[in-house]
């Protein structure tokens, strides 16, 4: 892997543990539509860290970044509590329902959860007094309670076993905790982002701004050992952003930036047949040396092209005397970013 990827830059990786499943119940509900109905994210010794919610459904949508900083407005509110923090759905409609909420602490995605009608509204028949039993009913409460009650507990500890598990995973020392990390690629490049995932073979999810990665031929998984890489070949500045590689209850941030050698792109130009024509861009102060292509020639030491001296950061080479033949299509190129442009003649 190493051989065949030399530019591989591997990081450390840094899982953030929050006890338990970073989950929200409802604490506030509401009795009609147009109340308030109040979420609770659970987080012990809140908040340190930026305390967010997002809502899923139909379209991903950030509702708070940071309840403590985020401001509220006619919908949505949000308080940092002592063991937790909150969001408050304002004037309660059927659009607030059916759809899935999940909060985020720091880079911890809670899992996102369905909103429904029976979470929401306090149930009046739970204060229905209660009569004596008949033996039917007996019957019916022991398998209508009982059972599934029973069947919830056996339930609960195979999944406290199991998340137990999962615990002590995380204080593998291969798990040391570090800094979150950013890393940066020049446009172009074969972006490779790598994270250590103990020694388990753990299933990884890879997120970019809060959405699954979409694999494709550019954008592929790779797995080695404990080490797990994300490459995305040939980067484009959209390829930006906070990427975060979860595993189970853990994640960790991966900042990507792209770096960008054009500072400003080369235009379409017009001359008339015989004039000289300037093209011109602007490249960043210490990008590598510009070249002038033409149907993909490097033609920047061609007799008939002058490079002019640079002005700050613009570039330009001046195209002597152009001919019929020079018309059409050229680009300009900065190691492996490139840019595209026409040269045409005034009146044809
Ligand atoms: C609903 O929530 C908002 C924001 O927290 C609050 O100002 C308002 O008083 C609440 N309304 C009711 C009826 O509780
Ligand atoms: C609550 O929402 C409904 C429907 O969107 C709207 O007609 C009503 O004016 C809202 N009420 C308040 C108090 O904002
Ligand atoms: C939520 O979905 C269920 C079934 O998918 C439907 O019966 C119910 O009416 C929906 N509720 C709202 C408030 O849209």
């Amino acid at each position: 892997m190493k051989q065949l990827l030399p530019l591989l830059i591997f990081i450390n990786c840094h899982m953030i543990q929050v006890s338990g499943v970073l989950e929200w119940t409802v604490t506030g509900k509401a009795t009609d539509y147009g109340q308030n109905v109040t979420l609770f994210c659970h987080v012990p010794n809140c908040c340190p860290k930026d305390a967010g919610w997002d809502r899923w459904t139909p379209v991903q949508r950030t509702l708070f970044i940071d309840v403590k900083t985020g401001r509220p407005n006619k919908k949505y509110d949000g308080k940092a509590e002592k063991d937790g923090y909150t969001l408050i759905i304002q004037n309660l409609t059927k659009d607030d329902l059916n759809v899935s909420y999940s909060c985020l602490y720091g880079v911890t995605l809670g899992q996102s959860k369905f909103l429904l009608k029976e979470d929401v509204f306090t149930d009046k028949s739970d204060n229905k007094p209660t009569g004596r039993f008949s033996g039917i009913q007996i019957t019916g409460i022991i398998i209508g309670v009982v059972v599934p009650l029973a069947v919830a507990v056996v339930v609960f500890v195979i999944l406290y076993k199991k998340k137990r598990k999962k615990r002590s995973e995380a204080d593998d020392p291969l798990l040391e905790t570090e800094e979150p990390s950013s890393i940066e690629y020049i446009e172009g490049d074969d972006a490779t982002l790598t994270c250590q995932v103990g020694p388990k073979n753990l299933h990884v999810d890879w997120l970019k701004d809060g959405k699954a990665v979409k694999l494709n031929r550019n954008c592929t998984t790779f797995r080695q050992g404990t080490e797990h890489n994300l490459i995305i070949k040939n980067v484009k500045p959209d390829d930006s952003g906070e990427y975060h590689v979860q595993v189970g209850n853990f994640s960790r941030k991966i900042q990507l930036k792209i770096i960008v050698y054009f500072l400003k792109d080369p235009s379409d130009i017009k001359c008339k047949e015989g004039e000289d024509a300037i093209f011109t861009c602007n490249v960043m102060v210490d990008s590598p040396s510009l070249l002038l292509l033409k149907d993909g020639n490097d033609i920047t030491r061609n007799t008939n092209i002058l490079e002019m001296p640079p002005d700050g950061t613009q570039r330009s080479f001046k195209l002597i005397n152009t001919k019929q033949v020079d018309k059409g299509e050229y680009c300009m190129k900065v190691g492996k970013s490139s840019r595209k442009f026409k040269l045409n003649f005034k009146g044809t």
